[in-house]
């Protein structure tokens, strides 16, 4: 049987973070569902209520030191002390080196990982005190390298840093983290990466399929079961690690 503990999943009006506040919810943990704008995590919030689960709707900017700590405290208050953070929140600002600006290097950085040091240094407040905690932090395949995304990979490898870094200080409170590198997953992220080169979503995941082992892009879902993994309690073996699911090494 699960324990019930309060989860904080970020970005997680829409795609990726939406999929993993319903299956921890499913999991039996009461959610706060977090993003920009708390009027957009209501559908997520209500999905979660109407299939009996505890859920509450949190609008903050990771990236802003003031909100995170009023929505932490909010939530501690109304859903209970969270335990469990899935830093889910990002965003994308490509463009080749001679072409990014500034703000688009600040932009990134800010979001995910100035966002998952906030988001983390409030939560552990409360996970070490209840002497349990999980921390999931959404790297990608991106940290490898990738063209186009000096911002972005030089954040989901601070992501991986970071996390490790979590690992080994936490680790004496219970507390473990993880990070999962997630390959393609179809959400509007990638369908907006698709409109960017010109390319329909269905054409750019059928070329992006053919790249992949498992012959197919990835579902939020697969996230999803991945992150619930790392949240269990049996799982508290396992820190400072980086799954990569992303249906197959690269070659
Ligand atoms: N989709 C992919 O192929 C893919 C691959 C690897 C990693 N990821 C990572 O997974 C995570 C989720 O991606 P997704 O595809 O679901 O993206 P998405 O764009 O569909 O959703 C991201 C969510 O984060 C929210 N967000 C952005 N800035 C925020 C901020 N400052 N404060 C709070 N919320 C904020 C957005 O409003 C949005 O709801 C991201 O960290 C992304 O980098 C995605």
């Amino acid at each position: 049987m699960t324990t019930q503990r309060t989860a904080i999943v970020t970005g997680a009006a829409r795609g990726i973070g939406a999929e993993v506040a319903r299956r921890l919810a499913a999991d039996g943990h009461a959610v706060a569902v977090l993003d920009l704008d708390e009027a957009a995590c209501q559908k997520v919030v209500d999905e979660i209520v109407v299939a009996g689960g505890r859920a509450l709707a949190v609008g903050a900017d990771v990236s802003d030191e003031v909100a995170v700590e009023a929505a932490v405290s909010r939530v501690a208050a109304e859903l209970g002390a969270p335990t469990i953070l899935v830093n889910n929140a990002g965003i994308i600002r490509d463009n080749l080196l001679f072409k990014m600006t500034v703000s688009d290097w600040d932009a990134v950085m800010g979001v995910h990982l100035r966002g998952a040091f906030l988001m983390s240094r409030e939560v552990q407040n409360y996970q070490t005190k209840e002497g349990w905690g999980r921390i999931v932090n959404l790297s990608s395949t991106s940290a490898l390298g990738n063209r186009g995304q000096a911002n972005y990979s030089a954040a989901k490898a601070g992501m991986q840093g970071l996390t490790k870094t979590l690992a080994l200080e936490l680790g004496r409170f219970g507390v473990t983290a993880n990070a999962i590198a997630p390959g393609f997953i179809a959400t509007d992220m990638t369908a907006a990466t698709a409109e960017r080169i010109g390319m329909s979503f269905d054409d750019f995941k059928a070329a992006m399929a053919k790249e992949i082992p498992v012959q197919r892009v990835g579902e939020p879902a697969d996230i999803a079961h991945a992150v619930s993994f790392y949240a269990s309690e049996g799982a508290g073996f396992v820190s400072g690690q980086v799954l990569y699911v992303a249906g197959g090494p690269k070659d």
